[in-house]
């Protein structure tokens, strides 16, 4: 075995204590001549530190963030040939060499073409004679461009490429993949751009291509490696989730949405639904408010129809049903799904309080059938029994209109001369601006409220 070396860094114009922005290299990696092995930065440029011959590395005996001067320990490296005695100190290069095959300072457009701005390490033996390896020239450059497959893209701002703010090796890799660095944002310390910022741009411009290929034209987001910033666990989504995400996203895509919220005094409502409580435990029925609900939405989707319609396939006509299929967004294990209680216009309290218990049951199970999940007319997504205020609940395309339901509570509301403690109910109706315009919507909302609050009508 070759025993290791140590790579200084070398001549860098007289600058100390620069900044080592980036370590490129690991213990144990085997590494060419010129490969990068660590991103310098001084006041004015960054710059890489190659590789002086190839090799394996023993120890990196540095991290970003340590300061550095000429001749600072880099590394160990164990050459992959046995020294030639050009490397033995002995033979070490002289203080003038050093300078003159190294180019200290160089310039952004020098930066910008990759290889020539890269400055080359000095090696020495464990005994500390250190031996200067010549530094690419600019002679060098285009020639090993070329060999790197590097090519200039059409499409690349060479002015915003060579003012970017990159090291040589993330530079060079650009241009092998023609990304134009102009148009990244760095992520690292000063808005530096780095190799993964590069790779998260292409991807980015991947996915965008594909998705106009497809004919969504929608700019994707960013692609992050997520694991680059903490330990992470990759679950992949439920059947239903995949399902009722595509669903999901397809109806915020294609209907304009807007959502208009109401509160409901539902404390009427209330006294009377824990008077009737023993007499459904009879029945074996459970009266949760949204019972309720679902019978207020009917006679509020009987009095405003276009609720309880949909665009056709034309998008030019309004098919408006004459059924009342009522849809509940169900909370599963694995995922939301929407049974429907058909015709439950011809439903009565307890009728939908049963239906209501056996299709829940079924979709926690996972056993609805999928006929038992179509035909629906208007949905209600119910949190009320969980919690929280109001919340904009996406329509159930092509459906018009969805009611949520959040969590009732006590509010102070200022009746005859004073304050009364009131049971509000808290109403957020989504509703398609092609097909329903907001007086309409408020109407729809203020009709639905004062429907929760007129108990004879709902008994
Ligand atoms: N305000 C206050 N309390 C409410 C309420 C409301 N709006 N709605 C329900 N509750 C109470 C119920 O009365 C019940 O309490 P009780 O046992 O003391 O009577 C408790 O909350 C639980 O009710 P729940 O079992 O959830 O019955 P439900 O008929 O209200 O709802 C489902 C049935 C299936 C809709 C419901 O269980 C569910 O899955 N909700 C989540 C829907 C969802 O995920 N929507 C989001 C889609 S984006």
């Amino acid at each position: 075995m070759t025993s290791p070396i140590e790579v200084l860094v070398p001549d860098i114009g007289g600058f100390k204590d620069v900044n080592v922005i980036d370590v490129l290299v690991k213990n144990g990696q085997v590494v060419e001549k010129e490969t990068p092995l660590v991103t310098i930065e001084t006041e004015k440029a960054a710059m890489d530190v190659p590789s002086p011959i190839a090799g394996k590395i023993a120890e990196v005996k540095l991290k970003i963030g340590d300061k550095l001067s000429e001749g600072s320990l880099i590394l160990l490296l164990e050459p992959a040939v046995a020294a030639t005695p050009a490397d033995k100190p002995a033979e070490a290069a002289s203080p003038a060499e050093s300078k003159a095959a190294t180019k200290a300072e160089p310039s952004a457009e020098e930066l910008n073409a990759a290889p020539s701005s890269s400055t080359a390490a000095s090696v020495s033996s464990p005994t500390g004679a250190s031996t200067a390896h010549r530094a690419a020239t600019s002679d060098d450059t285009a020639p090993r461009e070329a060999r790197s497959g590097a090519t200039r893209s059409a499409a690349v701002d060479e002015n915003a490429f060579s003012k970017a703010h990159a090291s040589p090796s993330v530079r060079k890799f650009a241009r092998e993949v023609g990304a134009d660095l102009g148009g990244i944002s760095g992520t690292s310390v000063k808005g530096r751009i780095t190799q993964e910022d590069v790779k998260a741009h292409v991807k980015n411009l991947l996915g965008a291509a594909s998705s106009a290929a497809t004919g969504s034209g929608l700019p994707r987001v960013p692609v992050v490696d997520f694991a680059l910033f903490g330990p992470v666990e990759v679950k992949a989504l439920s059947r239903i989730q995949k399902i009722s995400g595509t669903r999901l996203q397809a109806s915020w895509l294609n209907l304009p949405h807007v959502t208009q919220h109401e509160d409901a005094d539902i404390s009427d409502l209330e006294a009377a639904r824990g008077a009737l409580k023993d007499k459904a435990a009879q029945a074996g029925v459970r009266l949760t408010p949204l019972v309720f609900i679902i019978k207020a939405c009917i006679l509020a989707l009987k009095e405003f129809p276009r609720f309880n319609s949909s665009l056709d396939e034309s998008g030019q006509n309004l098919v408006f049903k004459n059924y009342f299929n009522i849809g509940f967004a169900a909370d599963t294990p694995n995922g939301l799904v929407v049974p429907v209680i058909p015709n439950a216009d011809r439903l009565d309290n307890f009728e939908i309080a049963r239906t209501l218990a056996s299709l829940s049951e079924k979709a926690r199970a996972g056993k609805l059938k999928a006929g038992e999940m179509q035909g629906g007319s208007f949905t209600i997504s119910s949190l009320g029994g969980i919690g929280g205020t109001y919340f904009t609940p996406i329509i159930n395309a092509p459906e018009v209109a969805i009611l949520g339901v959040s969590k009732a509570s006590q509010k102070p509301v200022y009746e005859r001369g004073g304050f009364l403690p009131r049971l509000m109910l808290p109403l957020s109706l989504s509703y398609d601006h092609r097909v329903i315009d907001g007086a309409e919507a408020a109407r729809f909302v203020v009709f639905l409220a004062k429907t929760l609050g007129d108990v004879k009508a709902l008994l």
